[in-house]
C-alpha cells in the first residue's frame, strides 16, 4: 500500500509547533487597537463584526486536507495573537467525509459542510468574510474567481495555477480584488519569514553589490503516491493521487519548488526572462510527472539562476538557495557575508512581522505571520494583495516545466505577452469544468513527456 500523505511540504507539519511554542513576539495590532482598527474596515464590518456585534472573522475552508486544516489552525492562532477571533463557518472538500470531519472539529453548522466538485460555490454563498483555498492547484484560478466575485478576502495556497492561462487569470483576478478592496495572501510563506525578510532587505539595500548569479534547490526523496482503487472513477483517482499528475499539481517543479523560485524572483526583483532546462522520469510511480528537473532561469543582463529539483530516494538532498553578488553572498535565510569581511547590519524586521531571532522558529512562524498580515490588512482596511507575486512565481515554475518537457527555450514573453507563441495558450488536458461536468478522463499512468523531435533511425555502416 502506498503511504498516506505526510503533511506537506512533505516534512512534519511545520505549523503544529508554531502554535504550541511559548514564543516571544512583537505583534502590531493588539486587542483594543485591533478593535479600533476594525471600525475602519467597511467590508469586514458589514459582513460580520457589525452584524454580530462581535470581533469575529468568519472563515470558509475549501480543501480540508493537510494544508487546508493547517492553514485554518494558523488563522486561528494569528487572530488570537491580535486579540481577535476566527470562526470557521463553512467547510468544503471534494470528499464529503473530509468536509464533515473538519466541520465537526470546528463546530461548523451541519448544513454548511459542503462537498463535491461544485461545493466551493456554496461556500461563496455563505457569510464567510474570508476563504482559504487549499485544494490541488488545478482548481485555484476557478475557486479564486468565485471568491473575488463573491467579495471574499482570500488566503490561497501555492502554486496558484498549473498552466500559463491559469497564471494570467490569477493576475487579472488579483487586479480585480484590488479594485474591490479585497485582500489576497498566498502560501509562499518565505515572504513572511522574518529572517528571510531581513536577508532580502539587506540584499536589496545593496549590501552584497549587484547579484550576478544564484542557485536554488529542492532536492528530496520520493513523494507519496496512491494507486487506483478497484472501480474508482477517473475524477476520484486524480483527486486522491493529485501529486502524481501534471494536470492536477503542475508537476513538482511547480507544486513544490515554486517556493524557491519565488525566493529567486523576490531577491532578483523580477521574474525571469527565459528558461531552458531538462528533466526526466526515472523512478516515479503512477501519474505522468518527471521526478527531476535542472533549469537555467535567465534574469537578463547575463544573470542566471540555476535551479534543481528532484524527488528520488537515496540521492543528495538540499532545499535552499544562494545568491552571489559582486561584493558578497547570501545563503537562504541563514547567512549573508561580504568578500571583504565587512560587517553587514541586517535591517530591522519589517513592521508587522514577528521578530524571531531563531531562524528555525522564524521559518515555522511564517505560517502564522502570513495570516497575521492578511487579517490585519482586513482589520485596518489597508489591503494586501499578493496575487501577482505568487502568480508570477507560479508562471516562472511553469516555464521551467514546459522548457524541460519540450526541450525548447521558453520566454516570459511567450507565456505572458505573445498570443502567437505556441506556449501562450498551453493548457493542461483536464480542466476544473471537466470535474464539475462529470467529464474527467484521467491521463495515462506511467507516461511522461519526451522532449525534442523524432528519434533518427540507426545509421547503416
Ligand atoms: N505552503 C506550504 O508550505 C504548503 C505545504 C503543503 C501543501 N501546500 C499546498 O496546499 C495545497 C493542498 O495541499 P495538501 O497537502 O493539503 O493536499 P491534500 O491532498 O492533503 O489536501 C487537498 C484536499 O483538497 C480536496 N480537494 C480536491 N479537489 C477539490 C475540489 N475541487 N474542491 C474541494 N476540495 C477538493 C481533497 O479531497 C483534499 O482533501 C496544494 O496546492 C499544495 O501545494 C502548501
Amino acid at each position: 500500500m502506498p503511504a498516506e500523505p505526510a503533511p506537506r511540504d512533505h516534512a512534519p507539519d511545520p505549523t503544529a509547533a508554531a502554535s504550541a511554542s511559548p514564543l516571544s513576539r512583537r505583534t502590531f495590532i493588539h486587542g483594543s487597537a485591533a478593535l479600533a482598527a476594525v471600525n475602519l474596515a467597511p467590508g469586514w464590518l458589514m459582513s460580520s463584526a457589525h452584524a454580530q456585534g462581535s470581533d469575529v472573522l468568519k472563515i470558509g475552508l475549501v480543501g480540508c486536507g493537510g494544508r487546508g486544516r493547517g492553514a485554518l489552525r494558523n488563522a486561528i492562532d494569528a487572530a488570537a495573537k491580535q486579540g481577535a477571533t476566527v470562526q470557521c463557518v463553512a467547510t468544503c472538500d471534494y470528499f464529503a467525509d473530509k468536509a464533515l470531519a473538519t466541520g465537526e472539529e470546528h463546530n461548523v453548522p451541519a448544513e454548511q459542510r459542503f462537498s463535491g466538485p461544485t461545493g466551493y460555490q456554496q461556500v461563496m454563498q455563505t457569510d464567510a468574510d474570508l476563504v482559504i483555498l487549499a485544494t490541488p492547484p488545478l482548481f485555484r484560478p476557478t475557486h479564486l474567481e468565485a471568491a473575488v466575485n463573491a467579495g471574499k478576502h482570500v488566503f490561497m495556497e501555492k502554486p496558484v495555477a498549473v498552466d500559463p492561462p491559469g497564471c494570467r487569470k490569477v493576475i487579472s483576478l488579483g487586479d480585480l480584488a484590488k479594485e474591490k478592496g479585497l485582500s489576497i495572501v498566498a502560501g509562499t510563506q518565505r515572504r513572511h519569514d522574518s529572517a528571510f525578510q531581513q536577508h532580502a532587505a539587506a540584499v536589496h539595500a545593496g549590501s552584497i553589490g549587484d547579484i550576478v548569479s544564484g542557485n536554488i534547490y529542492w532536492c528530496m526523496g520520493q513523494l507519496w503516491y496512491r494507486t487506483r482503487n478497484p472501480g474508482e472513477s477517473d475524477a476520484d483517482y486524480l483527486v486522491r493521487n493529485w501529486t502524481s499528475f501534471t494536470e492536477m499539481s503542475g508537476d513538482h517543479i511547480v507544486e513544490q519548488h515554486v517556493h524557491q523560485i519565488d525566493v529567486a524572483n523576490w531577491v532578483m526583483g523580477t521574474p525571469p526572462q527565459a528558461a531552458v532546462g531538462m528533466g526526466g522520469r526515472l523512478r516515479r510511480v503512477t501519474g505522468n510527472q518527471f521526478d527531476s528537473f535542472a533549469v537555467e532561469f535567465d534574469y537578463g543582463q547575463g544573470r542566471i539562476i540555476n535551479s534543481m529539483c528532484r524527488q528520488i530516494n537515496g540521492c543528495w538532498n538540499r532545499v535552499d538557495s544562494q545568491f552571489i553578488g559582486t561584493q558578497g553572498r547570501m545563503w537562504d535565510n541563514r547567512r549573508i557575508a561580504r568578500y571583504d569581511k565587512a560587517d553587514i547590519a541586517l535591517p530591522e524586521v519589517p513592521a508587522g512581522t514577528t521578530d524571531y531571532t531563531d531562524r528555525k522558529v522564524a521559518k515555522r512562524s511564517a505560517y502564522v505571520n502570513e495570516h497575521i498580515a492578511l487579517q490585519s490588512s482586513i482589520f485596518t482596511g489597508a489591503g494586501l494583495n499578493e496575487a501577482r507575486q505568487v502568480a508570477e512565481s507560479t508562471m516562472a515554475a511553469v516555464m521551467g516545466r514546459v522548457a524541460a518537457y519540450t526541450g525548447q527555450q521558453v520566454r516570459w514573453d511567450d507565456v505572458m505577452n505573445d498570443p502567437s507563441s505556441a506556449f501562450y495558450d498551453l493548457q493542461v488536458a483536464v480542466t476544473p469544468q471537466d470535474f464539475e461536468n462529470a467529464n474527467v478522463v484521467a491521463p495515462a499512468d506511467d507516461a511522461a513527456p519526451s522532449p525534442g523531435g523524432e528519434i533518427r533511425p540507426p545509421r547503416k555502416n
